[in-house]
């Protein structure tokens, strides 16, 4: 078995805090492929694309996300950028886990955006880079997702019973 759910989505819409009372819930085990690869450099997602650049990154994400996805009755949270290569598409679109799309727009992603988080995509311009990676990624995300859940103005609990009722 593969993961039981994959939460994509963009930066900011939840999917690590969802993720992890998600889990709670089913009684799985969380993971979350930034967290596997800062554990395996050794090193924050911001120092890599510093130091080695974001192609060093993306192979590094591609390479974990293969792994994650041999992981057995996970819920794994994906960073916002890597569901996007084609072979991850094509992966996560063969794949028998439960894979949801967090959807949020810009007006309630902006709070939560671009203060002092490890983003290095959002550094300059927050709210004007995430639009433009999400205009790109919107339509990828719509179609490698079994489920799409509008998380605007939900509440945590509401938005996690929603993923368990279409997961059963
Ligand atoms: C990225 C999203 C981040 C992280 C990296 C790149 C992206 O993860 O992987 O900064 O390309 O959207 P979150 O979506 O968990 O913030």
């Amino acid at each position: 078995m593969p993961p039981r759910v994959i939460l994509i989505g963009p930066m900011g819409s939840g999917k690590s805090t969802i993720g992890k009372s998600l889990a709670n819930k089913l009684s799985l085990q969380f993971r979350d492929t930034d967290s596997v690869i800062e554990e395996q450099e050794k090193k924050t997602v911001s120092q890599i694309f510093i130091e080695d650049g974001e192609d060093a990154f993306r192979l590094i994400e591609k390479s974990v996300l293969r792994q994650e996805l041999l992981t057995d009755d996970t819920v794994l949270a994906l960073g916002g950028g890597a569901p996007i290569s084609i072979d991850a598409q094509s992966a996560l679109r063969a794949i028998k886990s439960h894979v949801v799309y967090l959807d949020i727009s810009l007006a309630n992603v902006a709070p939560r955006i671009g203060f002092n988080r490890d983003r290095p995509l959002l550094l300059n311009n927050p709210r004007g880079q995430w639009q433009t990676l999400m205009e790109a990624r919107r339509p990828i995300y719509e179609s490698i997702a079994d489920t799409v859940i509008d998380v605007n103005k939900r509440s945590q609990s509401e938005i996690v019973s929603q993923i368990m009722e279409v997961i059963s």
